[in-house]
């Protein structure tokens, strides 16, 4: 499709839906990393009704597209991305309590529902403290640290599929792994239901700054990123490995392997996709060839055209 097609599909997917429409939208500020070029249209529902009906819209016409949560843990091109984004992460609404149970819409962020967890007492997002992106992208991906992760807490989650139907997925042993979820490829989380542990705001509260202080004391505080790079492979940790092999302070342009942890790429201000990129691309020829191990990229990479 050409770009005038994608933006006219973009433009009657929001008029349908009473969705906010940016023609020629710059990606970089959406994503945490700060890099990516344009994409012909971004649509933004309102809330996850609206998202399933923008999906199903693009997917009736076979508009190329694809979906952005909080843009925390992905990268985009710098040119050539040739589809339709459909911005979740604006879409959210308030999360439904009842008692530690908790159901919210994907674009809720995780930041946002960890406070309200804390003012009610409910236990187990605490080491989800000073992260950002949203509970959709983080049930899909397994998001996880300091001896935790989403795996703990779901229970539910609704799921739009590439065909357009909506399912209700409940969470069965063996549906996640390390950085690996029951959420297929081409599908789009709409609302996830969590299930949380009776505690006080006071053991919450310690327990999410123990977070934040381990955090900041093994990982960058400056730039932008986009977390870990990589995935730990079973021969260990992808930081340690880096690190090792003396990569830490590795630059291409604006893009640097961080000081603080090897697992970490940031950009100063003023890095191009390319540059972290080709980053990745040498950290990964140097572990291959000196330790005959391969790194896989927990970061999603955006490039060329989206699904139809
Ligand atoms: N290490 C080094 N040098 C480094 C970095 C780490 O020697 O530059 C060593 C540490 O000293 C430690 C070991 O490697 O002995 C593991 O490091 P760390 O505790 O920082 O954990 P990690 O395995 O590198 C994982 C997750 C992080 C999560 C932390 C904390 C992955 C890929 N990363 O990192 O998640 O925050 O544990 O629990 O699984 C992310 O997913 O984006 C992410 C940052």
């Amino acid at each position: 499709m050409t770009r005038e097609q994608l933006q006219a599909a973009a433009r009657a997917a929001a008029e349908a839906t009473g969705s906010e429409l940016v023609l020629d939208a710059r990606l970089a500020p959406l994503l945490s990393l700060r890099v990516g070029g344009a994409v012909p249209a971004l649509v933004r529902p309102r809330d996850a009704r609206a998202v399933s009906d923008v999906v199903r819209a693009l997917q009736r016409g076979r508009v190329p597209h694809r979906v952005l949560g909080g843009g925390s843990n992905l990268l985009a091109a710098d040119e050539g991305l040739d589809f339709v984004v459909v911005h979740v992460g604006a879409a959210s609404g308030p999360a439904e309590w009842d008692g530690v149970r908790v159901r919210a819409a994907a674009g809720t962020s995780l930041g946002a529902l960890l406070r309200e967890s804390l003012a009610r007492g409910a236990a187990g997002l605490e080491w989800a403290a000073g992260l950002p992106g949203t509970v959709g992208g983080a049930v899909a991906g397994n998001a996880g640290a300091f001896g935790s992760d989403m795996a703990a807490s779901v229970r539910e989650a609704v799921l739009l599929g590439p065909d357009g139907t909506l399912r209700t997925h409940v969470v069965a042993p063996g549906d996640f792994g390390y950085r690996r979820s029951f959420v297929r490829p081409g599908e789009t989380v709409l609302e996830v239901v969590l299930e949380l542990r009776a505690s006080t705001p006071e053991a919450v509260r310690a327990e999410a700054d123990r977070v934040n202080r381990q955090r900041a004391a093994s990982q960058p505080k400056g730039g932008h990123s986009a977390g870990c790079m990589f995935k730990n492979p079973p021969e260990g940790p992808a930081g340690r490995i880096l690190d090792e092999l003396g990569l830490k302070g590795r630059r291409r342009g604006g893009a640097s392997i961080s000081t603080a942890h090897a697992n970490f790429v940031v950009n100063d201000g003023t890095a191009t996709a390319s540059d972290v990129l080709g980053l990745i691309e040498e950290a990964r020829r140097e572990v291959r060839e000196r330790r005959g191990i391969e790194l896989e990229l927990e970061v999603k990479v955006w490039t060329g055209g989206g699904s139809p």
